[in-house]
């Protein structure tokens, strides 16, 4: 039966000044406090008094005294004793005011929410943006095969580290090392919630007011910074025309950011991948410029024809701080990401992910430290991409059959997505309104654009969707801009 919490009240000593503690308390003591309460309105009719075994134990003494101080009031006519409800004030009320009618203190004063995307898919609509892989080819059976065998282990773990799970940060490393980046130890790692952990992490410990990012960005990372207080610089970036480093550079010389996140593989949300020349050329500029470089590396290991790709940490080295994430190539329930950084920063980042979460949960990294020792993770990824390379060519196909004149995309050869870029003429937001209709839904990058967006279109998403879907969706998207260009 739902009961109403009982009304507490302080039983002080019958002394000068002190509480209960400093004199033993007496039934006495008890009765004079709730007549005064109950006359003085503190303890209002109806109310419930703690049970005789609360009471008991809050004031140190015995049952009997707390049970003959209820009597005694009882038999003055203030107290009642209901049926297995409990003690009452004597009186009419129901039982204990309720919280709004005492009074209402005014609600948090709160910053807007960012527009940020919900992370869920539609189940009743086909989700054609989503950065998401098609959970039927993601190793569910493998992961609960390994948390099963984690759980057989002989008890869980009582302590965590900050720093992630210790087997776990081992077996990154390793990985990191085995792509070149050879001077990368556990002690290098952070384990964090997802990659935008990570981020958090890095956007709180930053001692400079100003972060470059690309334009269009990953808006979560844009948002977070902004969050932060943080001003954001856009470096616009044209997937069909490589990166202008001139433009670049100038824009690093006169906003002088302390720091350039750059998503350098698989780009989100445009698809694009760095050159080997624009990762150098971007190491020297931010070396001339003083600017120090955070790379997200979410796409390089949904890599092509299994070779990664390059990264500025590879050829930037230690102090290029690196991100990277299990989230989308494994399973997004998971949220293992990580953070890898330099000795003289790490103290910082992980005091910021201390004062941020202590620690996180150690069984789901304990889980995916066994999928990667089992070998799972490189079978995984492999098997993953043979079928996202199928998927990828389909769409290119379908793209090339189905997409009126003027309707260009990225080819990024990688990763989940592509960006499709449609003619100025066509109206997006009506555009989005009549793909809804037919069960399409394309996202707005608009929130990853510093200023006017200089692209017009949307990310499609050929990880996601099995080819029959993705093919509907396609003609749909082609049907529909055929009628708003007309
Ligand atoms: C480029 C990029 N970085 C980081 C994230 C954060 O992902 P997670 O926290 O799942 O690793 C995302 C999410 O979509 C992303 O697109």
């Amino acid at each position: 039966m739902a009961r109403a919490p009982y009304v507490s009240f302080a039983v002080r000593s019958n002394d000068s000044a002190g509480f209960a503690a400093s004199r033993r308390v007496f039934a006495e003591d008890v009765v004079r406090v709730v007549t005064a309460d109950v006359l003085a309105g503190r303890l209002p009719p109806g109310s419930r008094l703690p049970p005789v075994r609360v009471l008991e134990q809050q004031l140190g003494v015995s049952k009997n005294t707390v049970q003959s101080a209820y009597d005694e009031l009882v038999a003055r006519g203030i107290l009642e004793t209901r049926e297995r409800a409990g003690v009452f004030v004597l009186g009419p009320a129901a039982g204990v005011p309720e919280a709004s009618r005492i009074a209402s203190p005014p609600p948090m004063r709160v910053r807007p929410a960012p527009p940020l995307h919900s992370g869920k898919i539609p189940r009743d609509a086909i989700s054609l943006s989503t950065v998401f892989v098609d959970p039927e080819l993601l190793p569910r059976e493998k992961l609960s095969d390994c948390a099963r065998s984690v759980l057989r282990s002989p008890g869980l773990e009582s302590f965590y580290d900050v720093l992630g799970y210790g087997p776990l940060r081992e077996l990154i490393a390793a990985r990191l090392r085995a792509r070149g980046m050879s001077d990368v130890t556990a002690a290098n790692v952070l384990v964090t919630t997802g990659s935008q952990q990570a981020i958090d992490v890095v956007a709180r410990t930053l001692e400079v007011r100003r972060v470059a990012v690309e334009s269009p960005v990953y808006p979560g990372a844009k948002l977070l910074f902004e969050s932060h207080g943080l001003a954001v610089t856009g470096l616009r970036l044209d997937p069909f025309a490589g990166i202008p480093l001139d433009a670049w550079e100038d824009a690093l010389a006169r906003a002088r950011p302390g720091v350039l996140y750059a998503i350098t593989s698989y780009q989100n949300p445009t698809g694009y991948s760095y050159t080997s020349h624009e990762l150098a050329t971007l190491i020297a500029m931010a070396e001339r410029h003083g600017v120090a470089l955070v790379e997200d590396d979410w796409g390089s290991d949904m890599l092509s024809g299994s070779e990664y790709r390059p990264t500025l940490r590879f050829l930037g080295g230690p102090n290029v701080v690196y991100i990277n994430s299990f989230t989308k190539k494994l399973l997004p329930s998971l949220r293992v990401g990580f953070l890898v950084a330099e000795g003289s920063v790490m103290p910082s980042l992980v005091a910021a992910k201390r004062l941020s979460t202590l620690g996180n949960p150690w069984l789901t990294e304990a889980v995916l430290a066994e999928f990667l020792d089992r070998g799972y993770y490189d079978a995984h990824l492999a098997a993953l991409q043979r079928e996202l390379d199928v998927r990828y060519a389909r769409c290119l196909d379908l793209l090339n059959e189905t997409m009126p004149q003027g309707v260009r995309w990225t080819t990024p050869g990688g990763g989940p997505t592509l960006w499709l870029e449609v003619p100025r003429a066509v109206d997006l937001a009506e555009l989005r309104g009549r793909l809804a209709e037919r069960g399409v839904v394309v996202e707005s990058s608009d929130s990853g654009f510093d200023g006017p967006p200089h692209l017009h279109g949307f990310r499609i998403s050929y990880a996601f969707l099995p080819p029959a879907t993705l093919e509907r969706a396609l003609r749909i998207v082609g049907d529909a801009l055929r009628e708003v260009n007309a």
